[in-house]
C-alpha cells in the first residue's frame, strides 16, 4: 500500500516531516502573494501556515487520508483553506493564483515525464499573469537513495495517538538510480505494540537541465534556481534542486 492511502501511516506524517528550512523558504517566497495554491499539500502543514498568515490558499491532493488530516488541522486552527481532493486536472475550476506551491518532493512522484509536463502545463496556466511556481526535487548527483538504508535512516517518533514507533528504510535492489533515474525503496513501521506495517515508495530523480527543459516545454520563461534552503546556488553537491518559475 502506499504511503499516503494507508490512514495508520498517514498519521504519522508530521511527526515524520515537521516544519523545516523548507518552509521557511516558501514562507519567505508566499510574500505579497494574494492566493496560493499548494499542489501535493499532502496534509496541509504548509497551507495551513500560510492561511495563518492571512493569505487565501486551496490545497489540492489526490490522498483522501492525508486531506482528512489537514482539514482536521485547519480546523483546530480556525483556518480558512479551500481542500480539493484531485490533482493538477482540478486547477482549471480554481481561482488564478499569485504563486502556486509543490512542496516535500512532490515533484518526484511524477514517475514519468509525460505526466509531470501535463501538470507543469496546468500550473502555467493556473497562475495569473506574472505568477510563479516553485517546487524541489532532490538532486540526483547528492546520491539521497544512499540514506535509504535501515542503518542510515532509522528513527523513533511518537503518533497523534501516543504509540511510538521505529520507521526506517530500505532501498530495492535496483539499477543505479543515477543511471535509471528511479529510486525505489519501502519505508517500515514498527509500533511499540507489535504491530507492524510497511509501504513500497519510487521517486523520480531529474536533473537540473532536465527541469529547466520540462518548464520551457510547458511554457516557463523565467527560472531561478537554488541548491538549498538558504539560496545557496546549484553546485553539483547541492542537496535540492529548487525551481522557481514564471
Ligand atoms: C511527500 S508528500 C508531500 C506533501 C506536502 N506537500 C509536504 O510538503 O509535506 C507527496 C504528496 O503528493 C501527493 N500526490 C501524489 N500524486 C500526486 C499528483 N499526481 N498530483 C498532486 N499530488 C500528488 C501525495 O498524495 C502526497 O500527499
Amino acid at each position: 500500500m502506499s504511503s499516503y492511502a494507508d490512514p495508520r501511516i498517514v498519521a504519522l506524517y508530521d511527526a515524520l516531516n515537521p516544519a523545516a528550512a523548507d518552509t521557511a523558504f516558501y514562507l519567505a517566497l508566499a510574500e505579497s502573494a494574494g492566493h496560493i495554491v499548494d499542489l501535493g499539500c499532502g496534509t496541509g502543514l504548509l497551507a495551513c501556515e500560510l492561511a495563518m498568515r492571512g493569505y487565501k490558499v486551496t490545497g489540492i491532493d489526490p490522498s483522501a487520508p492525508m486531506l482528512r488530516v489537514a482539514r482536521a488541522c485547519a480546523h483546530a486552527h480556525g483556518e480558512r483553506v479551500t481542500w480539493i481532493e484531485g490533482d493538477a486536472s482540478a486547477l482549471p475550476f480554481v481561482a488564478p493564483a499569485d504563486l502556486l506551491l509543490m512542496t516535500g518532493h512532490v515533484a518526484q512522484v511524477f514517475l514519468d515525464d509525460a505526466t509531470f509536463l501535463a501538470t507543469l502545463v496546468a500550473a502555467r496556466r493556473a497562475v495569473r499573469r506574472g505568477g510563479r511556481i516553485a517546487f524541489e526535487s532532490r538532486n540526483p548527483n547528492a546520491r539521497a537513495w544512499e540514506r535509504w538504508t535501515p542503518e542510515h535512516s532509522r528513527r523513533r517518533v511518537s503518533g497523534p495517538d501516543g504509540r511510538g514507533v521505529e520507521v526506517w528504510q530500505e532501498l530495492h535492489e535496483t539499477p543505479d538510480p543515477l543511471i535509471s533515474a528511479r529510486a525505489a525503496f519501502t519505508t517500515h513501521y514498527r509500533f511499540d505494540d507489535g504491530e507492524t506495517l510497511s509501504a513500497k515508495s519510487e521517486l523520480r530523480f531529474r536533473s537540473r537541465d532536465e527541469l529547466a527543459r520540462l518548464l520551457n516545454d510547458a511554457g516557463f520563461a523565467q527560472i531561478d534556481w537554488y541548491g538549498n534552503w538558504d539560496c545557496a546556488p546549484v553546485t553539483d553537491e547541492s542537496p535540492e534542486l529548487i525551481a522557481v518559475a514564471s
